[in-house]
């Protein structure tokens, strides 16, 4: 559930991106919204390592991921910090502060990575999403089922999109640093 809101709400993310001059504000609203979720996802997966390496049962019958999507896994977490790390520096300092180049060099840079691998896990992983919601939203499959704590999962989505959207509504007004930055 938590990934295909990412996957919508990053896509459209990426497409503020390409009129970044006129969708700014957009940009740093839906940025950090999506903290949130982020994090949850971030959260989650790391609770799935834990589990794995200390033996849990479940977890164990279940398995790792495929060897290149587990080799990825924590670059793509890394990369994910930089961009939004980066992107939070951009809102917070204004234009031209930062390493050399400045953090919007550290944002580009760390976003052109983050698209190669994140486009290899989410070819990898997105044919599952139909399938894992339909199970969630019929009360579990045999793997939720097994799983359980589908109430849990459901309020923890809630309150990271909520945690999100204060944080963006307390942002925002970032945004007008970069107004009168235009190369566009
Ligand atoms: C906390 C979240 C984020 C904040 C506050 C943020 C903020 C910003 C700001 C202020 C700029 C500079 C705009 C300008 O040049 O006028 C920018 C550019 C950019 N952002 Fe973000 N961003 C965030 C997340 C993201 C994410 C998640 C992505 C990609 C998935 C992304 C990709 C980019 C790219 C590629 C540019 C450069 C656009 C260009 O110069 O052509 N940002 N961002």
């Amino acid at each position: 559930m938590t990934g295909a809101v990412l996957l919508i709400g990053l896509a459209i993310e990426c497409y503020t991106i390409l009129r970044i001059g006129r969708l700014l504000t957009l940009h740093v609203f839906l940025g950090m919204l999506l903290l949130g979720p982020v994090v949850l996802k971030a959260g989650s997966v790391l609770y799935r390592f834990v589990r794995y390496y200390t033996g849990s049962a479940p977890y164990r019958r279940k398995g790792p991921p495929a060897l290149l999507l587990r080799v990825i896994g924590p670059i793509i977490l890394l990369l994910t910090a930089c961009v939004f790390g980066s992107g939070i520096m951009l809102a917070v300092t204004g234009p031209g502060y930062g390493p050399p180049g400045g953090w919007l060099e550290v944002h580009r840079i760390s976003f052109i990575a983050w698209a190669f691998f994140i486009v290899i896990h989410v070819l990898a992983y997105v044919p599952r999403v139909p399938r894992l919601l339909a199970a969630e939203a019929r009360g579990g499959g045999s793997l939720l089922g097994l799983l359980g704590g589908r109430g849990t999962r459901l309020a923890l989505l809630i309150a990271s999109l909520l945690a999100g959207l204060v944080i963006a509504l307390l942002t925002v007004h970032l945004a007008g640093k970069w107004e009168s930055f235009g190369n566009y």
